[in-house]
């Protein structure tokens, strides 16, 4: 087994001709996840984590950039050749009464990924009933319709399915935001349990931080197509050093009820037009800390010791001697050459309990 990450995408950009121009969902993002390791990927509606996530399994063919398993470069590899490869990345959709054909009873749905592999029909029962065992469904439900089961139990036949191709990877498209809340929680603790007892590799999407947090070992914040935070789950919880981050964080559902107020919390003004996105740092139009710089120039992603990166020319909490010790992603654009550094400690820490400016109405 070679020793390069499970899964690895570099500089991917991807562009939609529209009737207004091109639309550009994915700008330029790079993104590994290792064996075993949930890396949860977050940002408010239409920032482009669906489409990141299609064009990781290469539903959708990248405009640029490459998409690598466990270090092959599989970006150019035929459709043909890639359904050799496919049951490894498996895809949970969203809407969990959209993503099953109502024709077929839950066995065949979840056996198609048998056939795929050449499980002979045989084996096939056995192992159609292991999956929806390790789903929390049973033999009971083989021979029901879709329509039959509760949203739940659904998405819960939309795992089965994933598993009986036995994946590496889990692509997990917001699994839970279609359930109501009682149900949600009971699937977050699936996914997580897969991910131990199967050693099982996910990108789960979202797009509040609070699910995130129980599954996600690593976190990406992406904002109008680009990732402007990423680090280890706790890193990120601590010390949030994107205004954008912070907002989203601030919105997270708190337990104490004398900050309660915090929860209501909405980022100011709209999520721009990827098709006439801001110069500069994409987010500038909303942040509370932007400056010239911001207004000109798009910030690389910077890499912190912690393990965190920012995309983001005023960061919360960084000293100039953690501004030293940062290196720089290496990005596409020539125009990022000359990039300036992030200025260290113009947006204080010292409001780290309090509500970031960046998220008040
Ligand atoms: N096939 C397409 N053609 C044109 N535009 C598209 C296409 N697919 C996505 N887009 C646009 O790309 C942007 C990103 O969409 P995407 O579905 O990836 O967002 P998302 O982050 O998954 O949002 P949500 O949280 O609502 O699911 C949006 O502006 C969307 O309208
Ligand atoms: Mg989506």
């Amino acid at each position: 087994m070679s020793d390069a990450p499970l899964m690895k995408v570099e500089h991917i950009r991807q562009e939609f001709a529209v009737k207004d121009g091109t639309l550009r969902a994915v700008d330029d993002v790079t993104l590994t996840i290792d064996r075993g390791e949930t890396v949860g990927l977050v940002g408010e509606s239409g920032c482009g984590k669906s489409t990141l996530a299609r064009t990781v399994l290469r539903l959708i063919e990248p405009t640029q950039g490459t998409i690598a398993l466990e270090g092959r470069d599989i970006t150019k590899v035929p459709q043909r050749e890639l359904r050799a490869i496919r049951h490894r990345m498996q895809m949970v959709f969203q809407d969990p009464y959209g993503s099953l054909n109502p024709r077929r009873r839950i066995g065949a749905i979840v056996g198609d990924a048998l056939d795929l592999r050449g499980v002979p029909k045989s084996e096939q029962r056995t192992q159609v009933i292991a999956a929806l065992e390790r789903v929390g469904l049973g033999i009971d439900h083989l021979h029901r319709w879709p329509h039959e089961l509760s949203g739940g139990q659904r998405q819960r036949v939309g795992v089965a399915r994933a598993l009986a191709a036995s994946p590496d990877l889990l692509i997990a498209d917001e699994p839970v935001s279609a359930l109501d809340v009682s149900v949600q929680a009971q699937l977050v603790n699936l996914l997580v349990d897969l991910q131990r007892d199967l050693g099982l590799a996910q990108l789960f999407v979202a797009h509040d931080l609070s699910v995130v947090r129980q599954v996600a070992d690593r976190i990406a914040v992406m904002y109008l197509g680009r990732i402007v935070e990423s680090g280890p789950t706790d890193v990120v919880f601590a010390r949030a050093r994107h205004p954008y981050t912070r907002a989203l964080l601030a919105a997270v559902p708190i337990a104490d009820p004398s900050r309660r107020g915090r929860q209501r919390e909405a980022i100011r003004g709209e999520l721009p037009s990827p098709i006439d996105p801001p110069p500069g740092c994409h987010f500038h139009p909303r942040c509370p800390h932007a400056t010239d710089v911001c207004m000109t120039e798009q910030p690389a992603l910077w890499h912190y010791a912690d393990g965190g990166r920012a995309a983001c020319h005023h960061p919360y909490g960084v000293s100039a001697a953690d501004v030293a010790a940062a290196s720089r992603d290496d990005l596409a654009s020539p125009a990022a050459a000359g990039m300036s550094a992030p200025d260290p400690s113009t947006a204080d820490l010292a409001d780290a309990g309090e509500t970031p400016a960046g998220a008040q109405a």
